[in-house]
């Protein structure tokens, strides 16, 4: 079993989400079970909106992490989350990308910590 923790401000209450490996949930799924700031998106990788950051627990999980995919990568690097040298080298492997799309993360047996 995994946990979600999402962190929507350094002043506001951490809500923390226990996710089975086997539910196969996008972190956008979660969010929308909670009062977060990722309702109204289009939950198909188009407009931007549901960008957050993530920070694994566990830094070997980190580092074995999926890369973008390059529609992804686009969409984060013109929404301003990825400079030009994150950008270029969002295709190698071992390094991890920290800012994804809610909407396209499926959460796995990981313990995370989403930030909007
Ligand atoms: Fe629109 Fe994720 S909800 S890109």
């Amino acid at each position: 079993m995994g946990s979600v923790t999402f962190i929507a401000s350094p002043f506001d209450v951490e809500h923390v989400i226990y996710v089975e490996s086997q539910r196969h949930t996008t972190l956008l799924s979660l969010a929308r079970e909670l009062p977060w700031p990722a309702h109204k998106t289009c939950g198909q990788g188009l407009c931007g909106a549901c960008a957050v950051k993530i920070m694994f627990r566990d830094r070997e999980r980190a580092m074995t992490q999926v890369t973008l995919s390059p529609d992804e990568k686009t969409l984060l690097y013109r929404a301003g989350k990825l400079t030009d040298a994150e950008y270029r080298a969002a295709h190698i492997p071992a390094h991890p990308a920290f800012w994804r799309l809610a909407c396209q993360y499926v959460v796995e047996d990981e313990d995370i910590l989403v930030f909007a």
